[in-house]
């Protein structure tokens, strides 16, 4: 296994829209156990593909408290959801910055799981802000993008300035 390099935002290729995975591969498992390995080495509790510069449909997320319960998505799709719901959400690829978001409160997902079987699941309160929050990297959005746009433009400075 191996630790990848967690792009920080505003880092262009954050904007890459990904692309679906045709068929799950044993170099899409590799892929995805050090996509695990990143998470859990850098305390956050999701992460996507294009995060780490790979521009495939593929997200892990563990929200568990131990760390134990790892959540592989492939080609993950909302198809339905419900109400709103307002969190402090942060991101691995924007470090220190926390910031409230509003989301759906309850969704309907579908996704490929690592033996490549459609599987369609519910989720409500941070389970399903974070797969919401996922999905947008693989559309090239980040969780920035729903502030202002002077608060974006500081988060923006002040990163360029730690990443110089
Ligand atoms: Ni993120």
């Amino acid at each position: 296994m191996a630790l990848l390099d967690i792009l920080v935002y505003p880092h262009p290729r954050l904007r890459d829209i990904a692309y679906k995975v045709d068929t799950v591969t044993d170099e899409e498992r590799e892929f995805i156990k050090n996509m695990a390995e990143t998470m859990y080495a850098a305390s956050g509790i999701g992460l996507a593909a294009i995060q780490v510069g790979v521009s495939k449909r593929i997200i892990v997320i563990d929200i568990s408290d131990n760390s134990d319960d790892l959540l592989v998505l492939i080609n993950p799709e909302i198809i339905k959801h419900n109400g709103i719901q307002i969190c402090e959400e942060g991101c691995l690829s924007v470090p220190e910055v926390y910031a409230e978001v509003t989301r759906a409160k309850e969704i309907t997902y579908k996704y490929l799981n690592l033996d490549g079987k459609p599987v369609t699941q519910n989720a409500d309160g941070l389970l399903a802000i974070c797969v919401q929050h996922e999905i947008d990297h693989l559309d090239g959005k980040v969780f920035v993008d729903y502030l202002s746009r002077m608060k974006r433009d500081r988060i923006r400075k002040k990163l360029l300035k730690i990443n110089k």
